[in-house]
């Protein structure tokens, strides 16, 4: 989603900005555009990427010290030269990048025309420069002012900077509901959408908060409340690594982040089994273990691929903690009115921490009193800070639009959070938790094992990569990996693809069944291994072709699939995480021999901070 970068001080701000913007690039985005402060303001911006955003200001001024930087993902307005970020007021007084929805931009539009403001784009933030623009018209008003009232008169979403014609020596940033790095360097400061941008500038930053608005000169920054009262900056340190953010050889960021899941996994679970193998701790939240061990409910909230990891947590905490689950996704829980008691616990999941609807439902769960935890990648996201406690994921900065490495890490931390749980309830016996606490620290070793296998999983890709539609079935624990396997293959090949619980294919998706028709059969052996089984033989009748993922050494389904791909033998409850790594490599390679663009699929963001 957009993506804001901001530079300020000694230093000329081109190279840092077009070099932020590209950091920024993996978040999604349709248009690009700059404005450079010097003795006058130069603005380039076109519809494409940030190398055509290059390409343009090629020849022209691009000198200044003072520069703000914008990628643009459409929301008000299609993606052309002219709907793309910076955008000017009316007289030309104020430049604006945003990244949220103004939601009452009409209301404000109508009273901006009626006041003989003009309009060059169709989008919800050149009302926000013009708005700006015509309460600075007033009397003794600085543009600081201008910002913080204008602010109050608007109702959505916003990070925004702002830079002023009169004090050209500043930049104005705010934020709420969209997030906002600044970075602070020696006599010079940065701005982002998140920190990616800043580490190879400085590892000292502070998130702005909600209502917060910034005014910084090279020399200062001043924090304050969009009310005016003065804020106390929390300067933090960055915990993260340029080469966590660089593709290390890889061609693509998504294959580096399948490839890193052996490393990432263990990152999850560092620190939270005991060396004895026979517990798990979890420091984040022991303090409301009670709550949680006392809950009647649980609720998981999430979006997307989280939604997906919250669903096998649902299965997984049923079966072993016996409490009952609803996975909502955030965007129908938050409009629903939903019933929330006190004593439910909530779980949001989210690999950024920003996404707009599921901070929206954590609010309204906030609200209704229940206990909500976070289980988020992002260290220092607006979810792990709005939440009353959480689990990091720790599974390194994730650059691919297509999640990998931070779902095997959800469920990773879903799992052991269960079985915790379980633990403290007494619904697990002793010698089971052992032995699945036991088989948890050997999945990275398995993983490993099954990337060994990538050339089959390439080969199986080259034979359907020109297929129209594939079915992903499952049962049990293999239900949410099927939704998975579908999503990724959509998210990245734009082949049309259903994850289905496989019973229920009888019901609908049999009748698309043909010779022509791949199914993805997950039938790795467990509890359903007989059922699964019996649904590959529907298959079969139909002349679909079946590719099964199947427990190695499986000599059943061999013989009636057209392929298998063997993933190593586990607990049941832990094969989720094995099964879902064939789906995401026969995915990635299906998408690279068609010739997408795996990194940054077309109108997807990585990161969607509105609603
Ligand atoms: C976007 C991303 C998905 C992600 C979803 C939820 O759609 O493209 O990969 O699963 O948002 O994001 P979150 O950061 O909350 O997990």
């Amino acid at each position: 989603m957009c993506g804001i970068v901001g530079y300020i001080g000694d230093k000329e701000a081109y190279p840092i900005l077009i070099n932020g913007l590209k950091r920024l690039e993996y978040r999604g985005y349709d248009s690009a555009g700059i404005a450079l402060i010097n003795s006058q303001t130069n603005t380039y911006k076109v519809k494409g990427k940030v190398s055509d955003l290059e390409k343009f200001v090629q020849g022209k001024d691009i000198s200044g010290k003072i520069g703000i930087g914008h990628t643009r993902w459409a929301t008000h307005g299609e993606p052309n030269d002219a709907n793309a970020h910076p955008h000017a007021s009316s007289k030309g007084n104020f430049i604006v990048i945003h990244n949220g929805i103004i939601e009452n931009y009409s209301t404000l539009k109508e009273t901006l025309i009626k006041n003989g403001y003009t309009f060059k784009s169709d989008t919800d933030t050149e009302v926000l420069a013009n708005l700006i623009e015509y309460i600075y018209e007033g009397e003794g008003i600085s543009a600081e002012d201008a910002v913080r009232y204008a602010l109050q008169e608007v109702s959505g979403a916003y990070a925004l900077v702002v830079v002023a014609k009169d004090e050209q020596d500043k930049l104005i940033a705010a934020r709420k509901g969209s997030p906002l790095v600044i970075g602070i360097g020696e006599g010079e400061y940065f701005l982002a959408s998140d920190a990616t941008p800043i580490i190879e500038h400085t590892k000292s930053v502070i998130y702005l908060n909600d209502l917060d608005v910034a005014v910084i000169t090279k020399h200062e920054l001043n924090l304050k409340t969009l009310k005016n009262d003065k804020i106390t900056p929390k300067v933090q340190k960055l915990d993260l690594e340029i080469g966590e953010i660089e593709k290390g050889g890889f061609d693509h960021f998504m294959l580096k982040e399948i490839f890193e899941q052996p490393q990432t996994i263990t990152n999850t679970l560092r620190g939270r089994i005991s060396a004895d193998l026979k517990d798990i701790h979890h420091g984040g939240i022991s303090g409301v273990i009670p709550q949680l061990v006392a809950a009647k409910r649980l609720i998981i909230i999430a979006c997307g691929t989280s939604w997906h990891a919250g669903l096998v947590g649902e299965y997984i905490f049923e079966e072993f903690a016996r409490l009952p689950v609803e996975v909502e996704y955030a965007s129908e829980f938050r409009y629903r009115n939903p019933v929330i008691y006190k004593d439910d616990v909530v779980i949001a999941i989210s690999q950024s921490g920003e996404t707009a609807d599921t901070l929206a439902a954590i609010n309204l769960a906030k609200r209704s009193g229940a206990l909500v935890l976070g289980v988020c990648n992002v260290v220092g996201s607006s979810i792990s800070r709005e939440t009353d406690a959480g689990i990091y994921t720790y599974a390194g900065p994730e650059i691919g639009v297509a999640s990998t490495k931070a779902f095997t890490s959800q469920v990773t931390a879903l799992t052991f959070l269960a079985l915790m749980i379980a633990h403290r309830r007494e619904t697990i016996k002793q010698e089971d938790y052992e032995r699945i606490i036991a088989a948890m620290v050997e999945i990275p070793k398995k993983i490993e094992a099954l990337l060994q296998n990538n050339d089959q999983f390439k080969k199986i890709a080259a034979l359907y990569k020109d297929a129209d539609n594939f079915l992903y079935l499952g049962r049990g624990y293999f239900f949410p990996v099927a939704l998975e396997g579908a999503l990724k293959l959509k998210e990245i090949s734009y082949i049309h693809a259903e994850g289905y619980p496989a019973a229920e294919m009888k019901h609908g998706p049999i009748a698309l069944i043909d010779e022509k028709m791949p199914v993805v059969v997950i039938a790795a052996k467990d509890k359903s291994y007989e059922k699964i089984v019996s649904n590959i033989q529907e298959v079969k009748a139909r002349k679909g072709i079946v590719i099964a993922i199947v427990t190695e050494g499986d000599t059943v389904i061999k013989k009636m699939a057209d392929h298998v791909l063997e993933i190593p033998h586990t607990e049941d409850v832990l094969a989720p995480i094995l099964a879902v790594i064939p789906l995401q490599l026969l995915s990635y390679h299906i998408a690279v021999l068609r010739g997408c663009n795996v990194d940054q699929p077309r109108n997807l963001a990585k990161s969607v901070t509105v609603e």
